[in-house]
């Protein structure tokens, strides 16, 4: 698919189907709406009348031109909601729900006009994200009813904008949606089809194809740096674990002295708890316990193309979670690499096991900054919802510089308390700590474990378990994996140049 940036007037463009943005309350009198309604007959005035159409956010009106003074024989207007209130998350909802709705009538060739303030760049990039992500479905294995449909073209129009701005950002753009789709299409991947090693061969993938330094250890390495923790994990299952790390080094000339942000993600490509094993409900969404590796994998592929001039460190622990004779038994006491020991209370708990050890190996491969993802608690979507992602942490500065990121995509982040209090929670009578810290508090006593690895070196954690996921369908994107995380980090990471 092309994607095409444009400052061409509405009314050039030349595509089967033009969306044009509408905002709440506004009429056609004035603007834009104004001169499109008069090309097309007064059409636009009489949905607004008729209030089959107020401009609310996922609200659609769907024009067929006979004849008129557009190039287009197709108009949708998608509701945008306030003005005020028209951000980052809106442009790309509405970019999404373009794509979607055309897609569905055949459209082959489509144009967006966004129609926000600001850096035409900017815009264009947002809208583009949107519309990328808007376009993927999670049907990989239906045989029948698939969506099949394909867009030659998506044209992001902002008119008298700079033409060169416009197509840097829908080029961008189009990095970034293509690298979230990937994301979600590893996330979306049943557990026998993305095992740990399945998972390392998608990422070596990734580094040949962009050019990222690659290197993946097996079980034997693992041993020989007591990765015990991890090692603990993946012990009940047949497949072996496999420590994915890939690099992202700028050229020699630009590249930041010194620094080297690593970013930790959890990939538990099948979660069943273990001993511990989960209730049959739901169980089969485990699937997607390998989100924050999937993420990482796609954050290094943006990044690979964008070439910001930090370097880049991703990290991704990958194990199974099964039960089996050879399984870690609740009670039993696993060494990480560091040394420390830690009691095993549940084997569901295996995340923060798994990433103990990551974050450790990051340090030791020189990480100065680590940011980690994983689909690490039940109890986020108990205090947030499917709406926040938590933010924890030890580093005020890069908690707020992603959250800061995060509001400049769209993605919100709530950040949680991690006072010292909480790692009494996670203390062991038997060993130095233990995997559980209780009832109370626990996406906190996840990241009080996970503070144990990171020790002095600036870190924040990311829940997603919350986020991950969107269930159900909305206009803008389909349901399943929704690439969460990876447009904060990646504009993150190019703020942090
Ligand atoms: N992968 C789960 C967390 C999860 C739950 C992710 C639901 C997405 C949706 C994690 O490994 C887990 O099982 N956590 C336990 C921890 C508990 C045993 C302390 C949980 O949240 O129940
Ligand atoms: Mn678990
Ligand atoms: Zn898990």
């Amino acid at each position: 698919m092309d994607v095409i940036g444009s400052s061409k007037s509405i009314n050039e463009i030349d595509a089967h189907a033009l969306a044009v943005a509408a905002f709440k309350d506004e009429n056609a009198g004035a603007g834009i709406l104004k001169a499109l309604d008069a090309a097309i007959g007064g059409m636009i005035s009489d949905v607004i009348k008729a209030e089959e159409f107020a401009g609310k956010e996922g609200e659609t009106a769907y024009f067929h031109i006979a004849d008129g003074n557009l190039k287009a024989r197709r108009l949708l207007l998608v509701g945008c909601g306030d003005r005020a209130n028209y951000k980052a998350a809106q442009i790309g909802q509405m970019g999404g729900t373009s794509v979607r709705f055309l897609r569905s009538k055949n459209a082959k060739t489509l144009a967006i006009a966004p129609r926000a303030e600001g850096d035409a760049e900017r815009v264009a990039q947002t809208a583009v994200v949107g519309a990328v992500m808007g376009l993927f479905e999670p049907d990989k294995y239906r045989t029948k009813d698939k969506e099949e449909r394909q867009l030659k073209s998506v044209t992001v129009v902002i008119e008298g904008a700079d033409k060169k701005a416009v197509q840097k950002g829908a080029d961008r753009g189009l990095i970034i949606g293509e690298s979230i789709n990937f994301t979600r299409d590893l996330a979306n991947e049943p557990g026998a089809y993305l095992t740990p090693t399945i998972m390392a061969d998608r990422a070596r993938k990734v580094a040949k194809e962009f050019g990222l330094s690659f290197d993946v250890l097996d079980q034997k390495q693992m041993e020989k740096l007591g990765m015990g923790s991890l090692l603990g994990v993946s012990r009940g299952s047949d497949e072996p674990p496999k420590l994915i790390v890939m690099k992202y080094q700028p050229s020699r000339f630009r590249a930041k002295k010194g620094e080297l942000l690593a970013l930790v993600g959890k990939g538990i490509t099948f979660d069943s708890g273990g001993i511990s094993l989960k209730p049959g409900e739901n169980m089969e969404l485990m699937k997607y316990d390998m989100t924050g590796a999937a993420t990482v994998i796609g954050t290094m592929q943006a990044i690979a193309q964008l070439k910001p001039s930090v370097a880049v460190l991703g990290v991704a622990p990958c194990s199974e979670n099964l039960p089996s004779g050879k399984a870690t038994k609740p009670g039993d006491v696993l060494t990480a690499m560091t040394g420390k020991t830690i009691e095993v209370i549940n084997t569901d708990a295996e995340g923060r096991l798994v990433l103990a050890d990551a974050i450790a190996y990051a340090k030791k491969l020189g990480a100065t900054r680590i940011i980690d993802m994983a689909t690490l608690t039940g109890a986020v979507s108990i205090a947030l919802g499917d709406v926040n992602t938590a933010i924890l942490g030890t580093d005020q500065t890069l908690i707020d510089e992603v959250i800061d990121a995060g509001k400049a995509v769209g993605e919100k982040f709530w950040q949680l308390p991690l006072d010292n209090e909480y790692t009494k929670q996670i203390k062991s009578d038997i060993a130095d700590i233990k995997n559980v810290g209780g009832k109370k508090a626990g996406t906190i006593t996840a990241a009080a474990f996970l503070k144990e690895f990171a020790e002095e070196t600036p870190w924040a954690h990311l829940d997603i378990a919350g986020t991950a996921w969107g269930d159900p369908a909305t206009p803008y994107r389909s349901k399943g994996p929704t690439g969460i995380a990876l447009r904060t980090l990646v504009e993150f990471i190019e703020r942090s140049q």
